[in-house]
């Protein structure tokens, strides 16, 4: 049954690059992702007039590429979020770039959006939307490192947008020199305006993915910008704080931190901005989750949707069922009949 505990140690020799890649492998060439059950109608949901079988995707960093979309649908999430891609291909950092820290459940990296751009992606995007694979696809934007913002996002848009359900402006990476400072109101207000010029019609729905690591006054203009100019925030990305009961060797490491130590933080930034943004926007949790109750705890503190990556590192491709399983069971005992019902239970208004 659980193939995944007896293949972790043999993928853990590997370094985390290299495992990565061969999943990656692996779902291409159809060892993985063999056909999930249909879901649990308690699990079905709209976001952005979009239907989702259930609420759990692949958050970004995963596929980057834009390789894997039909085969991590079919391994049952209900979508996923290719990217961060920059206009131009870029290599990314010098390796080791990417950390386990077994002993907390948790990654570091540093990659800086090794990616193979436009050029890259767009071709596989645009075969993918041909063929009628159901689920509902997000395209993430990073900028290059020696882009310029503006018509970094601007040129990505243009040439993707059209592709996406959703369009994520990622402002959040610890990686990309300068890239944080982008989450300020003023430099937020002139990027989604030049990435709403280019956007087709009729548009994809418009999200901004955050750093855990905001300042106050940071949340409070990121709410009001996105009640006014967004469909949604994606929160969040990984964190540059290092909390102090991390157990890992590792935990030295420069770079974005991501798994079981982001849980607290990230959830408790969503229901900070589910209560600023007052409900009335769709929000994405995401870090940290590992189980239902994770995801569950995500949708009470304001998510409508819920993705996941560090987890599954740990867990292996079984995680998805199993979470949904769980979530059904959760949302079930409470009395939930559906997911949207959920959403913010947790936050006292
Ligand atoms: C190896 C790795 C690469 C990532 N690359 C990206 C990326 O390119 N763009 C992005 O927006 N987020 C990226 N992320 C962040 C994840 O999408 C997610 O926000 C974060 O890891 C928290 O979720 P988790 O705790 O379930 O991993 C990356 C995460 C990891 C672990």
């Amino acid at each position: 049954m659980n193939l995944y505990a007896g293949l972790r140690p043999l993928l853990f020799r590997l370094p985390p690059e290299r495992a990565h890649a061969l999943t990656l492998w692996a779902l291409k060439s159809g060892l993985l992702g063999g056909a999930s059950k249909a879901d649990d109608p308690v699990l079905a949901t709209e976001v952005w007039g979009r239907r989702f079988a259930n609420p759990l995707g692949m958050s970004a960093g995963f596929d980057k590429n834009a390789e894997v979309m039909a085969p991590l649908l079919r391994l049952g999430f209900g979508f996923v979020e290719v990217g961060s891609i920059t206009p131009k291909p870029q290599p990314g950092n010098p390796r080791p770039r990417v950390f386990r820290l077994p002993a907390d459940r948790a990654v570091i990296n540093r990659l800086g959006f090794n990616n193979e751009g436009i050029a890259g992606a767009e071709p596989r995007l645009k075969a993918f939307r041909a063929t009628p694979v159901p689920g509902v696809l997000g395209v993430n934007l990073g900028k290059n490192k020696d882009g310029q913002a503006e018509a970094d996002y601007a040129a990505s848009t243009r040439a993707l947008a059209r592709h996406a359900d959703y369009l994520a402006i990622n402002v959040s990476s610890p990686n990309t020199p300068g890239l944080r400072a982008l989450q300020g109101r003023a430099e937020l207000e002139r990027l989604i305006a030049a990435v709403r010029a280019e956007l087709p019609d009729p548009p994809p729905a418009l999200v901004l993915k955050i750093a855990p690591d905001l300042t106050e006054p940071d949340r409070r203009d990121i709410a009001a910008v996105a009640l006014d100019r967004l469909d949604g925030l994606i929160v969040s990305n990984t964190t540059v704080a290092r909390p102090e009961n991390l157990r890992d060797p590792a935990k030295s490491e420069t770079g974005g931190l991501s798994g079981r130590p982001l849980f607290r933080p990230s959830t408790d930034l969503l229901a900070e901005m589910y209560r600023l943004t007052e409900g009335r926007l769709p929000l994405i949790g995401v870090g940290g989750v590992e189980d239902g109750a994770t995801a569950y705890a995500k949708i009470r503190a304001g998510a409508s949707l819920v993705q996941l990556y560090t987890a599954l590192v740990y867990e292996g491709p079984g995680l998805v069922t199993r979470i949904k399983r769980e979530l059904s069971e959760l949302l079930r005992r409470d009395g939930f009949a559906r997911v949207a019902d959920a959403v913010g239970a947790d936050v006292a208004s």
